[in-house]
Formats: structure tokens, sequence, C-alpha cells
């Protein structure tokens, strides 16, 4: 009789590790269970004992990385340059040093209790992995409003609410379908039943009147808003079809909602999203040498050894790379041919924040959270939530996000003028008040130390090409990283890309034990 062992065994010689892995699912020795759309790895605890792994960098691939392994009993070692985790999440508080490769430092002076979130900033409920590692370990989690019809939008050098742009144009939509009807000019793509539907339906989605014309609504808000006794408000002009599409404010703000991985409710760990890899690394503290950077990784034929900058080497059984592809670049590392000419294809976005303290004067304005957005190269006003009301907050003042557009522009600006497009930007929005606005600082992830850029740009062919090439294992050396992921430039890409590197690393480890190869 075959035992499970034997034929793995078996398995392993003639088909080689992926011919395991699908014997061992098949199996159910390999459990890839699924929450909600999510699947998730589960590797058998002590399954790895024995056995040991050097992870580079403790971004949010390589903690989760660390902690999964750790719990199927592997022995881990982390390898972080930084003298922090979490890599492209970070949470920058008062006392702080920005470093920026070619620009002079930048110490934030924010007051105690306030952060800016440089990098990852919002947790979609989409993201059951990440949500998951806060639930894991107690992260307290709040509401991140990313959507406010009272933000503005800053276009074509006019600048309106949101609630009016949204509005405006659905109204000004619905009345152009509402004509195209009447005129017969629909005749032949709906019925005349479904025409009566229709009207009726465009006059509540548009707020058209009864003839099917558009002229204006609350929906939109008020130049006065209304109030006690004789005060009625005074409505809005509705702006023109011609307007709407001469301020192109409807191209990309007025969408960005409808993005699937920005889509309400979305959340924040109170105090910082960095609370959800410190959650992690508290539970791999001992396992994580910080400051320690990477020099080279040589294959030694049974495992690996890993030089520091230090001088020290580490040694393991296998390697898993969690840098991103910017840094794996610099790295003295054998790789096949084909990695490094994947590796050299390997295009990274720009992108750049600005922050301010300020008094929370747009809350006295009625806006409490949301994006607004502008066609200046600052692109974005991000205002804060929680601690509302209070007397001050952290107020983003620009968002030139790589991973959305062109940022090419505004990361390359000198830190003064991101600050003064930011002002300028402020000002049109809230006249008056930007001189409230204090303590700027601006991080720029293409010129940020180990990371230098905030995310992949792959192309659909690239997917096929260079993106499977670098997903690839190298003989024992892994890789992950948000970038390996079709979720880029988020957490859940990083935590399921890691989740994916481990259950390769699991599977080639039992294959390796089952095959008889020599092992460190
Ligand atoms: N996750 C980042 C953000 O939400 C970058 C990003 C933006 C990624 C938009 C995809 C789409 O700002």
């Amino acid at each position: 009789m075959t035992t499970r062992r034997a034929f793995l065994n078996a398995m392993g010689r003639a088909g080689g590790y992926s011919a395991v892995y699908l014997s061992m699912q098949a199996m159910g020795l390999l459990a890839t269970p699924v929450i909600g759309a999510t699947r998730v790895v589960d590797l058998p605890a002590g399954s790895g004992a024995g056995r040991s792994v050097a992870i580079l960098g403790a971004g949010i691939a390589g903690l989760v990385a660390a902690y999964e392994l750790g719990k199927a009993g592997y022995k881990v070692t982390v390898l972080e340059a930084r003298g922090r985790v979490g890599g492209r999440v970070w949470s920058i508080r008062g006392g702080d040093r920005i470093e920026q490769i070619g620009r002079e430092d930048q110490l934030c002076t924010f007051d105690n209790g306030f952060y800016f979130n440089a990098g990852a900033a919002r947790l979609p409920t989409a993201h059951t992995a990440i949500l998951g590692y806060a639930r894991e370990f107690d992260v307290p989690i709040e509401v991140m409003v990313n959507v406010n019809r009272a933000a503005r939008l800053d276009f074509g050098g006019r600048s309106i609410t949101e609630r009016q742009a949204v509005n405006d144009t659905k109204g000004r939509f619905a009345e152009l379908i509402a004509k195209a009807l009447d005129q017969g000019a629909l005749d032949a793509q709906v019925t005349q039943a479904d025409r009566e539907k229709l009207r009726v339906y465009l006059r509540q989605w548009g707020a058209l009147d009864a003839k099917g014309a558009y002229r204006g609504s609350d929906r939109s808000g008020f130049r006065d808003n209304p109030g006690g006794y004789a005060n009625p408000g005074v409505p809005m002009d509705p702006l023109t079809l011609d307007q709407i599409i001469a301020d192109g404010f409807w191209g990309g703000g007025l969408t960005f909602e409808e993005t699937f991985d920005q889509q309400a409710p979305m959340f924040q760990p109170v105090g910082g999203m960095d609370r959800i890899a410190y959650a992690i690394y508290a539970r791999v503290k001992d396992d994580v040498r910080l400051n320690t950077p990477v020099k080279a990784v040589r294959p030694t034929g049974h495992g690996v050894r890993i030089l520091l900058e230090d001088g020290g080497a580490v040694e393991a059984d296998y390697c898993l790379c969690t840098l991103p592809a910017t840094m794996v670049k610099k790295l003295d590392i054998p790789l096949s041919p084909a990695k490094k000419a994947a590796l050299a294809n390997t295009v990274y976005a720009p992108s750049a924040k600005v922050a301010w303290e300020a008094p929370r004067f747009w809350e006295q304005e009625g806006i409490y959270g949301g994006l607004a957005f502008t066609d200046a190269p600052s692109q974005l006003i991000w205002y804060p939530s929680g601690g509302w009301n209070a007397p001050r907050g952290i107020l983003i003042g620009a968002y030139a996000a790589g991973a959305l557009g062109n940022a090419t522009s505004f990361s390359s600006m000198p830190h003064d003028q991101r600050l003064q497009v930011s002002r300028a930007v402020i000002e049109r929005m809230h006249p008056g008040k930007s001189a409230l606005l204090a303590k700027g600082v601006t991080v720029a992830w293409n010129e940020t130390p180990w990371s230098e850029g905030i995310t992949a740009r792959w192309t659909p062919e690239q997917r096929k090409t260079d993106y499977a090439e670098l997903c690839r294992p190298e003989d024992r050396i892994f890789f992950a990283g948000e970038h390996l992921s079709y979720i880029g430039a988020w957490q859940e890409g990083a935590a399921l890309s890691a989740h994916e590197a481990m259950t390769l690393l699991h599977t080639r480890m039992v294959a390796d034990r089952m095959t008889g190869k020599r092992l460190a």
C-alpha cells in the first residue's frame, strides 16, 4: 500500500514541487480557506519546525510572512534596513525626521497625538485579509470618510461643491436623455412602454421637472443655506451643460468613489495606519532586526546566506524577499537573466503628499472628512476623519497619486513649491484660511530611501511576462510585495502576495524534505 508520504515523494521526484503542491492541496494537507472572497493562508501548526527563513523587509508582506511562517513553526529572521517597520505604511508624528533622497531633511513638529499617513491611509471593506489582521490583533478601526458632497472641486479655475458637480451633472445628463426621448431619437433603442418608465426614472434620477427640464435642485446645495423665520435659503444657479463639459471636474473626481477599492464605507486604524503593522510586529518582534540593511544574497547549494551591510551574515534554508522591485534591482543577488530583464522593465510610479497642522476651519464650514479634488498638480485635499471638532488637526494638503494618474510634475517640485501649490489650492477652496496652515511637511515615495517608488505600473501585456517572471521563485528565494499582486499600492496586495509566496515556500520545503534534498 502506498503511504501519503511515499506518494508525495514520488510526485516530487516526477513533477517537482508544483506537483507536490497540487497533490498536497488535493489531499487536504495544505488548506487554502476562503474568507469572503479572499483566500487566506493557513499552514499546519508545527509543519515548518526545524526549517528557517530569512525575510528581507519588514513592510506588510514581510511582517505577515514572519507571523504566519512563525506560527507554522519556521524559524524566521526579518532583516529591515529602516529603524521602523511598515515600509510604505508610514505614520509620521511630531519629532520624526523625514529623510528624502537628494533633499534637505525635514523635522515634523506636529502636536502630540497627531499623525500624517504619508503612505497607506485607507482600508477598503473588500480588503478582508488586512482587516482580518486588524481584527485578530485588536487594532481599533474607525470610519474613514472618503467621499463628501460638501468638499469642493477646483477645476478650470472654478471651485464648486461636489454636491453641485454631482447633481447638476446628473440633472443635465438626464435632461439630455429626456430631450432625445422627446425628439424620438431613441425610438429604435427603447420601446414605447419603456420610454414612459424611463421618463419617470430620469425625473427621479436627475431631479427634472414634469416637462423633463432641469432647473436646478436643492440636491446641489444653496448659495445661502435655509434658516429660521424668513430665511428660505438662496438656491444655486445650476451649471449649464457647456460649463460642466468645459470645467472637466467630472472627468476623474466624480467617479473616483466608484473605484472598487474606494467605495464607502472605508476604515482607518485609530491613531495612525502603522497601528496594524506594529500590532503584527508585536507578535514577531524577537525575530525582526531593525537598522539592518542587506548587502547581498548568496545561495549556498543547500540554503541561502544573507550578507549584511554591517559585516554580519544570516544563514537560512530559504529566503523570502519582500523588497520593492526598485530595491531588488540594487541588491547584489544572483538572479536568472529572465528575472533581471523583468526587473529592468519594471517601472514604478512617483507619488507625493503634503501635510499641514491647522485649526479645523474646514469643519466650521461644514466639511467633515472626505476628499477635495483639483486640476492643480497637487490633485487632492484630504480632510481628517477622527478627532472631529477638536481645535486642531492634520490636513493632507496634496496627494499627487502616482497610482491614479500623473504625479511627476508635483513630485519633482522643490519642497517649498509643493507647499505653495497646496496652499494656493486651499486658499481657493477656503478663502482667507490658508494663512492658518502650519508645520507643512511633504513626502514623495520615489525619493524615500528603501522604497524609491510607490508601486509598479504594470501594463496588461507585462502581467503575462515581467510580472509573471517576478512572481516566480529563484530556487530557494521567493518573492512578495504589493507589486506582485493585482491589488497594487494597497496593504491587501502585500499581504495576499505574502500568502502566495509562503504557500510556495512551504510546498518547496515539503518537497525538499520528501525528496531527501540536503538542507542546511
Ligand atoms: N491605495 C492608494 C490610495 O488609496 C493608492 C491607490 C489609489 C491605488 C487609487 C489604487 C487606486 O490612495
